[in-house]
C-alpha cells in the first residue's frame, strides 16, 4: 500500500473482531517500530505484548475501564526505558529521549497495523502505576502507550484535522 493511503487508512478503531492476528503480521508490525528512529538509536524501550485474557482485562481496568483493550486479541503496551537513555543522555535521555524513542516506535506500530489491515487505538488515559504492577515493569520501565489490536469490527470516522497551515509556521 501507498504510504500516504497507510497514513488516510489508520484509524482509531475501538471494537474488534474475535479472531486471531496471524503472527507473521505480529512479526511484520514488530519489524515495522524496530525501524524507527530513536536517540543515539539506543531504541530505549520494550513493548510487552499481552494476549491473556486476565491481563488484557487488568490493563482496562487501569485505563479508566477501556473494554476494547479486553476485546482486542493482542495489546501492546509501549514502555520508554530510562536507565537505558539515561546511560548515554543522563537526566534527559530519561525523562525525554526514552520517551520519545517509545512514542515513536508506537506509532510506527499503528502505521504497520494499518497497511497489514489491522485496527489500532493508542491508548494514554491510564494510571502507569497500576499498569507496571499489572506487568511487573522494571522501576525503570515507564509505560507510555497501551495498543490494542486487531481485526477492526466497526467502519471508524475519519476525525477531521486542523488545517496544515495552522500548524505550520514559516519564520
Ligand atoms: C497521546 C494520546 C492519547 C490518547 N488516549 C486515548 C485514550 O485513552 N482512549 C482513546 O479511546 N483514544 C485515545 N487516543 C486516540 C485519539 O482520540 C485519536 O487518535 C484522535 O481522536 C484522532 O482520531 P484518529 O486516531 O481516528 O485519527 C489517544 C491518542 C493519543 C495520541
Amino acid at each position: 500500500m501507498d504510504f500516504y493511503d497507510v497514513l488516510k487508512k489508520r484509524h482509531s478503531v475501538r471494537a474488534f473482531q474475535d479472531k486471531e492476528i496471524e503472527k507473521e503480521k505480529l512479526e511484520k508490525i514488530a519489524a515495522a517500530f524496530s525501524l524507527a528512529p530513536s536517540a543515539g538509536n539506543l531504541q530505549a524501550y520494550t513493548v510487552y505484548l499481552v494476549k491473556k485474557q486476565e491481563t488484557k482485562k487488568e490493563l482496562a481496568e487501569a485505563a479508566l475501564g477501556q473494554d476494547f483493550i479486553s476485546q482486542a486479541p493482542v495489546t501492546l503496551v509501549f514502555c520508554a526505558d530510562q536507565q537505558q537513555s539515561a546511560v548515554k543522555y543522563g537526566e534527559r535521555g530519561a525523562e525525554l529521549y526514552a520517551v520519545q524513542d517509545a512514542t515513536i516506535a508506537a506509532a510506527y506500530a499503528q502505521l504497520a497495523a494499518a497497511a497489514e489491515g489491522l485496527g489500532s487505538v493508542w491508548v494514554g488515559a491510564f494510571d502507569a502505576l497500576e499498569v507496571s504492577r499489572i506487568l511487573n515493569l522494571e522501576p525503570y520501565h515507564v509505560p507510555v502507550a497501551i495498543i490494542p489490536l486487531g481485526y477492526p469490527a466497526e467502519i471508524p470516522k475519519g476525525r477531521s484535522r486542523r488545517n496544515p497551515k495552522e500548524l505550520l509556521r514559516e519564520i
